[in-house]
């Protein structure tokens, strides 16, 4: 697969970022890890033995921070359209989460117990067009809601990414009807010229 290559203003800022430089020097595999630790930190998200789904996981940095905090017996299942290098308990699932195939898969993977925690970093490739990148986002986050329904046990939590813009509220809002609790985190590895957060809705079902 031929790697598009990365526009020099984008290295150069990368190079500068503090998050970037620890990712680095801690082996992790994105920056993006520190949002993930942050919220973690908050919410205590992780815990000894539980099942963890990581939807759009690639290049791995949240799935290597599951790793290191479920246990000995804890599990990962990832998935990405993107190839992904192997992690110790994660089991990989490659190709398209709409594809009901591969979401499909995921169930299989997870089992009949269901999983303790859903996580989604997953962004659509943008076009540039605000409304069309935003209804293709929120269309994604529908699809995880959906997921969750099939995926997580009573209790289980969800953390997903969303951005700014039309059909968050709603979101939010249909969350609120199938989780105890649902609240907004922006950590600080988050860019603020970025419309990204995360909404973390807990207690499924409960
Ligand atoms: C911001 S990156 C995730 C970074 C990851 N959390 C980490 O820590 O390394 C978003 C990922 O979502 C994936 N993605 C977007 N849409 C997807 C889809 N429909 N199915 C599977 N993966 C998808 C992309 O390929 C990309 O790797």
């Amino acid at each position: 697969m031929s790697k598009k290559k990365p526009n020099k203003q984008w290295v150069q800022s990368q190079n500068k970022d503090y998050f970037v430089k620890q990712a680095r020097q801690s082996h992790y595999r994105s920056r993006a890890v520190y949002k993930l630790q942050e919220i973690d930190q908050k919410d205590k998200l992780f815990k000894p033995d539980i099942c963890v789904v990581d939807l759009g996981s690639a290049p791995g940095s949240w799935s290597q921070y599951a790793s290191e905090h479920i246990g000995a017996n804890g599990r990962v299942i990832a998935v990405d359209i993107l190839s992904m290098e192997p992690i110790e308990k994660v089991k990989f699932v490659l190709g398209d989460f709409t594809d009901e195939h591969i979401e499909n898969q995921c169930i299989d993977h997870i089992g009949e117990q269901g999983a303790d925690l859903v996580i989604s970093d997953m962004a659509p490739n943008l076009t540039g067009i605000r409304t069309t990148d935003q209804a293709r986002s929120m269309a994604l986050a529908e699809l995880v809601y959906e997921f969750c329904h099939n995926a997580l046990k009573p209790g289980g939590d969800l953390l997903i990414k969303l951005f700014e813009g039309a059909g968050t509220r709603e979101f939010r809002q249909l969350l609120k009807e199938h989780f105890a609790k649902v609240v907004t985190r922006k950590p600080s590895a988050s860019r603020d010229n970025s419309r990204e957060f995360y909404v973390l809705a807990r207690s499924y079902g409960l």
